[in-house]
């Protein structure tokens, strides 16, 4: 694992980064949105269990955060052109961060731990999304919006195992199978309900300027690649995540995600690495 110094250049970057898929780079952009306050949750949960957690998971845990920390950054930047161009997402980005704010002061870090689990084990999937079955949804992509995502999506999957590993070496793994695969729905309920709200906000006010005949075709392609992208992720889940015997570093690492890694590193350089 390798924490890289990622450091994108968004003033030319475009909103509508995928001519051919708007409402997925929408949607896209709508999760982005939520990223600079997921992220730094994970951060925060994971430091918090950092102190229960086994000398020999302290150097993943500080690589885990690096990594988590410069995404949210990257994001952060990208956003910009969200809030610059008139997206109004304030309201639903601060019902997500009330609702990070309310997990912190009142659930159990159990609880808040298997949730950063539960993002993390979707994570991988839809790494093997992007770079495995629908790799096509991505042709004629912006360039820095495209790196963005696909070192992103690299990185998630390098670093699959660590929210996985903490839990079970905290809360152990038989008594808590069930619960984490209960957390895992749950996490991946409130992450594409919040990227659905988002994706509403943004689209409403694309769909201000297209005829009635553009918008049913933008609302046909959007059920089109929706479904696609819930039926591969969803059927995942269930096929290996829920397995009694799921782990995550057993995943088959897809090739493009090692090629990202070794590009990232060599284009950025590496800050820390294990
Ligand atoms: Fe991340
Ligand atoms: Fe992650």
């Amino acid at each position: 694992m390798q924490v890289r110094k990622v450091d994108l250049d968004f003033s030319c970057a475009k909103i509508h980064w995928n001519p051919r898929e708007p409402e997925y780079a929408q949607l896209l952009n709508g999760l982005s949105s939520g990223f600079p306050l997921l992220e730094p949750f994970l951060i925060k949960v994971v430091r918090q269990a950092r102190a229960l957690a086994p000398a020999h998971m302290q150097r993943d845990i500080e690589l885990f955060v690096g990594q988590e920390a410069r995404h949210d950054v990257q994001h952060a930047k990208f956003n910009k052109l969200l809030y610059e161009a008139g997206y109004d997402l304030q309201p639903v980005m601060n019902k997500l961060a009330r609702s990070y704010e309310r997990a912190l002061e009142k659930r159990s870090l159990k609880f808040n731990l298997a949730y950063c689990d539960g993002f993390e084990t979707f994570g991988p999937m839809l790494a093997y999304f992007f770079f495995e079955h629908a790799p096509e949804l991505m042709a004629g992509w912006d360039e820095p919006t495209v790196y963005l995502w696909l070192w992103h999506l690299s990185e998630e999957f390098e670093h699959r195992a660590v929210c996985f590993e903490l839990y079970q070496a905290i809360y152990g793994d038989t008594p808590s199978y069930l619960y984490r695969c209960g957390m895992m729905w749950y996490a991946m309920i409130q992450l594409f309900g919040y990227g659905l709200e988002a994706y509403k906000v943004i689209i409403t006010k694309d769909r201000e300027t297209m005829t009635l005949r553009d918008r049913l075709r933008s609302r046909l392609r959007f059920a089109k690649v929706f479904g696609r992208l819930l039926g591969y992720v969803g059927g995942h889940m269930v096929k290996w995540c829920m397995r009694r015997d799921y782990d995550p570093r057993k995943l088959a690492t897809p090739r493009a995600v090692t090629w990202f890694l070794e590009d990232a590193s060599r284009r950025y350089g590496v800050l820390d690495s294990a």
